[in-house]
């Protein structure tokens, strides 16, 4: 039977879940990008550069990884247990997220003048500053896993850093923009697609989950079916952005949408075509909600209404 099962489910209010979630991660995130050492963190950082990392990072973006850290923890717990290690985990990966955006699209790589309805960071700020925002960014979400004030377990804090360098470097998102790089021009196989995408979209979203399920205490059923919904979800992720690369406008996307098509990228849309690129992205969807349901979690709705948003986002 397919797995069917609706976000309003048991009276969750989706809406309502995620906006609260939103302004807490928004709050956090313009908290911790600071050169304010009130903050807690002590960078003596030089304006320039956080005005570069602020402008990246804050209003703007759907937020779908740090949704996807609170929905996999939360799915844990009735309690407050790990709420404080869930929100740092949330911001540290959605900051990867944003320091692999502002790389994409820098002229080495996807040459793009517009992300997240404002100009590129490069086009603002000049692409050395670009490049050193990003770096910043990345080395600020590992520096926000460590807090030094007791308040994360130094066992919590290992794992997740562990779980977000793997995901980020060249086993993961790196590794995946690397071979995004060669493979223009070229016509790849499914499962060289697959791979490329997985690494270079998916892990982030995968360890996302596992991040989160992480700041609770998993049992390994659970932490199993998670694992097949975050690889699910990832690569559903991907497939859904390649075929809105297609579908949507630019004033939609806040990017600049048929890119693929014109850099000559190897997209599910290029491989497959349209309509069965959907079905696909339909299929992974039916798999992330079966291995919901499999995994014996009694507060998934929040899991199960992301997976809808991933597969029918309008962008
Ligand atoms: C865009 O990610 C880049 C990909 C990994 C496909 P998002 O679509 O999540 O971008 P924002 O964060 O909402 O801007
Ligand atoms: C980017 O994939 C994935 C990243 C790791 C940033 P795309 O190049 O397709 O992302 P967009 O379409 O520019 O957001
Ligand atoms: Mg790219
Ligand atoms: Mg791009
Ligand atoms: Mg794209």
């Amino acid at each position: 039977m397919e797995a069917t099962m609706t976000p309003l489910a048991s009276g969750f209010d989706f809406d309502i879940w995620m906006t609260e979630r939103l302004a807490k991660v928004e709050q956090a995130l313009d908290r911790w990008i600071t050169t304010n050492v009130s903050a807690g963190l002590d960078h003596g950082a030089p304006a320039a550069l956080v005005q570069a990392m602020r402008y990246a990072v804050l209003d703007g973006g759907k937020r779908l990884r740090p949704l996807l850290v609170f929905a996999a923890h939360e799915a844990f717990n009735g309690s407050n247990d790990g709420v404080g290690a869930a929100l740092r985990a949330a911001c540290a990966v959605e900051l990867i997220h944003a320091y692999s955006l502002v790389h994409d699209d820098m002229p080495c790589m996807d040459n793009d003048v517009l992300r997240r309805g404002k100009p590129t960071v490069h086009v603002q700020f000049g692409q050395a500053s670009a490049l050193l925002a990003g770096d910043a960014l990345q080395a600020l979400a590992f520096e926000l896993l460590t807090p030094l004030d007791g308040s994360v377990a130094p066992v919590i804090q290992a794992q997740l850093c562990a779980l977000l360098a793997r995901a980020a470097g060249s086993a993961g998102m790196a590794g995946g923009q690397a071979i995004d790089l060669a493979s223009v021009g070229h016509t790849l196989t499914e499962d060289q697609l697959r791979e490329m995408h997985q690494l270079k979209t998916g892990a982030l979203l995968h360890a996302s989950v596992i991040m989160g399920a992480t700041c609770a205490t998993p049992s390994a059923n659970a932490l199993e079916g998670l694992h097949i919904y975050g690889h699910a979800m990832g690569l559903a992720f991907q497939v859904v952005d390649d075929i809105l690369d297609v579908t949507a406008d630019s004033a939609t996307l806040g990017k600049t949408a048929g890119k693929d098509a014109e850099q000559d990228k190897p997209t599910y849309v290029s491989l497959m075509g349209l309509d069965a690129s959907k079905a696909y992205a339909r299929d992974l969807l039916q798999q992330a909600l079966a291995a919901l349901q499999s995994s014996g979690l009694h507060n998934a709705h929040a899991l199960q209404a992301l997976a809808h948003m991933v597969v029918h986002r309008a962008c």
